[in-house]
């Protein structure tokens, strides 16, 4: 499978005046074109840090990290932010909705920025709030919705520009199960059209629903399940057990 994400000796750490903490420890990882991999640890253990890392959010200490064929250390910001608003999308804990703008603007605005065609723009946002059940809160201010609905809005958000990868920090971590259902609805969906996805999660259920699931503990990775592509729904209780079985093997 070829790589859209390829990730060397990714060093992070974080130096404060007493001290330095290292958070990623020479970090390798690879997310195939099309990939859905989930990312498991204890609490501290550089989950989000990694996803900030790759996508190009915040500075790696050391390391290469290498997007659809490009090195983004190399690159200048105006490229990167060309690069992550028209092929990457992000859903992430704190979730930067811009609280000025109504749920719509907020899922319209990377759309205008990436394409001129404001009117296809317009629909895909349309069909995208449609699919996920929040076209009632179209107009509403992002104060004005439940969480579950401002995580659902945020997919949205990042599907907007057909991105050719997701990250995902705890995409679910706020949502009851019905919720959390339809947003891994739309993540594996858009996973089966094409859309690597790179997820941090907690929940068995959740993870047992991407291709493999990577193990982190103090910044390192130290373990990897394959689970590959899932069929159907039907199928998530056999593979969340497996999942559970592995996890228990490495002290979760
Ligand atoms: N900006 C920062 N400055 C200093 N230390 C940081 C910073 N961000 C994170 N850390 C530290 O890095 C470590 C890893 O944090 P990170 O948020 O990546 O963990 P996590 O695996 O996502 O945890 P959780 O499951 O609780 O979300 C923690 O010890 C944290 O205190
Ligand atoms: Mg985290």
């Amino acid at each position: 499978m070829e790589a859209i994400l390829s990730v060397k000796g990714l060093c992070k750490t974080y130096v404060t005046k007493s001290n330095s903490n290292t958070v990623l420890d020479h970090v390798d990882l690879t997310v195939g074109a099309g990939e859905f991999v989930a990312v498991m640890g204890p609490s501290g253990s550089g989950k989000s840090t990694l996803l900030y890392t790759v996508s190009g959010m915040d500075k790696p200490t050391s390391g290469d990290v290498v997007f659809s064929g490009k090195n983004m250390s190399g690159m200048g910001a105006k490229a990167l932010n060309r690069m992550r608003l028209t092929e990457m999308g992000f859903i992430f804990q704190q979730m930067y909705m811009m609280k000025k703008l109504s749920i719509l603007d907020n899922i319209l605005l990377p759309g205008f920025q990436a394409n001129n065609d404001r009117a296809a723009v317009r629909s895909r946002a349309d069909e995208l709030m449609k699919r996920l059940g929040i076209t009632e809160t179209a107009r509403s201010e992002i104060t004005e919705v439940s969480g579950g609905q401002l995580q659902r809005a945020c997919l949205c958000r990042a599907l907007i520009n057909s991105p050719k990868i997701i990250f995902a920090d705890e995409p679910t971590g706020a949502l009851n199960s019905k919720a959390a259902g339809d947003v891994m609805r739309e993540l594996v969906a858009a996973n089966r059209g094409g859309t690597a996805c790179l997820m941090v999660t907690h929940s068995e259920r959740v993870a047992a629903q991407s291709d493999r699931v990577i193990y982190l503990v103090d910044g390192g990775i130290r373990g990897e399940l394959v689970l590959g592509k899932i069929g159907s729904e039907d199928e998530i209780s056999a593979r969340e057990k497996q999942l559970r079985g592995w996890l228990g093997g490495l002290g979760w």
